[in-house]
């Protein structure tokens, strides 16, 4: 297959593909709204990017909660797929493609490739005898079980125990070519510690793994003995492949993988690690396939210290969390406050307080205060006519605004969200420091009008290139602070944050012409009162 070269210019990355067994939780909701972010970045720096995300609708998991709720399978998946498209909208999530498993044209990828595979001589059929945790849709190693034989993921499901003729693929031929592969990329997988568990995983000796499954019949027949099933895992992994045609393109594998292939970047949670670093990499290497860039594994959401999730009935609801809170809080708390790769809790009452410190205090306040100075001491309702160059470089401002573009680009290339907005929160509360210690109102009252301009150009400038910073995570926010700053730029315009907002420009402190005319002062982000106790 020509696989033509991928320009630097081009951006593919994904979510997994979620299960339909229920309506998106907020441990979904958080891997879309980092890639989102990702995604918006990497518009920023002018990459046409590909987002991609979907649903994953077929194995024992779906068929049986359908069975439960006398439902055909096929209903109960287009029942609950609006509910993720829905809440992407909520979440102000700019996906390019949804890809859905049950998609005919799904069904011509999964045949190619696996045809593909049996070619290379990979897959043979074998007794499959182990333990099935069907939530994980995974055999589980006898070992790993929590006491009762519990899954220790869905620690209140029992596992079930399997018997039965299976298709295996030929995963342990792999095993040389996996490791050296992760030796010749070690970013491939990460954080470290997620590297680290896949090395320990496939030192251990890498075992072929069943692809089919009998007595089951919600999914794709194996193409060589339709007596089986394909095994959900082998489907669903494909599904990222079919997202990559073109709408209107015959589905097959070479119109697939065209343009956007090598995926730059998948991100998943760490549940799913081995799928994605070890078994897909091996089917795309008997496929004779180019491997993917980077897998990121990031952490669990806990409630209470435990998992949150669909089959453990303790998740948060993240529709009210948006209705309640709005799309740019749920976004700015989950990234900031959690170190993306470490598990992280959700506290509402933490959640209001870094809210209403964050962005209504220190940058909400920011802003109104000194568009409200500008208007009081300057003579038009205008940016302060400064150059940059007329300011000090001792000012605090501009020294750390002059390396934040820099250092925010290299936080969000490594998927540290926290440490971007620590950084740029950082700029944001020395200008109010700084606003304090200036004393413009003093100032003015001196009749030194040059220096209360400077302060306040500084001030307004810093802000700028906060939200400009911020915008992948907060593009709202963003977006009315470069309104109230006089700009025409909304960051959630697709084609205008791309093209016309080259990152090397926006992102160096110094960009805001003295004079341009400032929009209307409005606060950003209304405080939130934290809920009566009684
Ligand atoms: N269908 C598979 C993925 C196939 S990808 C080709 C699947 N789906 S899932 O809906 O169960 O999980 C999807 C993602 O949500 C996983 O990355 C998982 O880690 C993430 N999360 C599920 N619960 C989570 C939390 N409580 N916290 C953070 N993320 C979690 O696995």
């Amino acid at each position: 297959m020509n696989l033509v070269n991928k320009t630097q210019k081009t951006f593919a990355l994904t979510t997994p593909l979620y299960y339909v067994n229920d309506v998106p939780h907020i441990g979904s909701a958080y891997t879309t709204i980092a890639a989102d972010v990702v995604a918006r970045f990497q518009k920023l720096l002018g990459h046409e990017v590909l987002l991609i995300t979907g649903t994953d609708e077929h194995g024992q998991k779906i068929q049986r909660t359908a069975e439960n709720l006398g439902k055909n399978p096929q209903d109960f998946c287009d029942e609950i797929v609006p509910s993720f498209v829905s809440l992407w909208e909520l979440l102000n999530i700019q996906y390019d493609r949804f890809s859905r498993t049950t998609a005919p044209r799904h069904g011509a990828i999964v045949k190619e490739f696996f045809e593909r595979v049996w070619k290379s001589g990979d897959i043979y059929q074998g007794q499959q005898q182990g333990w099935y945790c069907v939530s994980c849709e995974e055999f589980k190693e006898e070992r790993e079980l929590l006491e009762g034989r519990r899954c220790p993921i869905h620690t209140n499901k029992e596992v079930e125990w399997r018997d039965e003729k299976n298709y295996f693929f030929r995963l342990s031929k792999y095993q040389n070519k996996l490791t050296e592969f992760y030796q010749l990329k070690p970013d491939f997988i990460q954080p470290e510690t997620r590297r680290n568990e896949v090395l320990s995983f496939v030192n251990q000796g890498l075992q072929d793994f069943s692809i089919s499954r009998v007595n089951l019949d919600w999914g794709f027949p194996v193409p060589t003995d339709p007596n089986h099933t394909l095994y959900v895992w082998f489907d669903a992994l494909l599904g990222y492949v079919t997202a990559l045609l073109e709408p209107d393109a015959e589905p097959t594998l070479a119109n697939a993988l065209e343009k956007w292939w090598p995926i730059n970047l998948h991100l998943i949670g760490k549940d799913i690690l081995r799928f994605h670093a070890v078994y897909w990499p091996a089917m795309l290497l008997s496929a004779g396939l180019p491997l993917p860039n980077r897998v990121f594994g990031h952490g669990f959401l806990t409630k209470d210290g435990q998992k949150m999730g669909k089959s453990l009935g303790n998740t948060l609801d993240p529709v009210e969390l948006v209705k309640r809170y709005g799309s740019d809080a749920v976004r700015y708390y989950f990234l900031k406050e959690i170190e993306f790769g470490k598990d992280g809790d959700f506290n509402e009452n933490r959640f209001i307080n870094v809210l209403n410190a964050d962005l209504a205090n220190d940058l909400g306040n920011l802003l109104n205060r000194t568009l409200n100075m500008v208007k009081k001491y300057c003579a038009e309702n205008n940016v302060p006519p400064i150059s940059k160059e007329a300011i000090s470089d001792e000012n605090p401002l501009k020294t750390i605004g002059l390396r934040l573009g820099e250092q925010v680009k290299q936080a969000y290339e490594q998927l540290a969200f926290n440490q971007a907005c620590e950084s740029i929160l950082l700029l944001v509360q020395t200008s109010n420091k700084f606003i304090d210690e200036q004393a413009p109102w003093s100032l003015y009252k001196q009749g030194q009008q040059q220096e209360v301009e400077k302060v306040l150009y500084a001030v307004l400038e810093s802000v700028r290139l906060a939200a400009y910073l911020l915008s992948p995570i907060i593009p709202n926010i963003s977006s009315d602070i470069y309104q109230q700053l006089g700009f025409g730029i909304n960051f959630n315009d697709r084609i205008q944050s791309s093209l016309n907002a080259p990152f090397a420009t926006h992102a160096t402190w110094g960009l805001l012409s003295g004079n341009q005319q400032l929009g209307k002062a409005q606060p950003i982000f209304k405080r939130i009162e934290p809920p009566k106790n009684d």
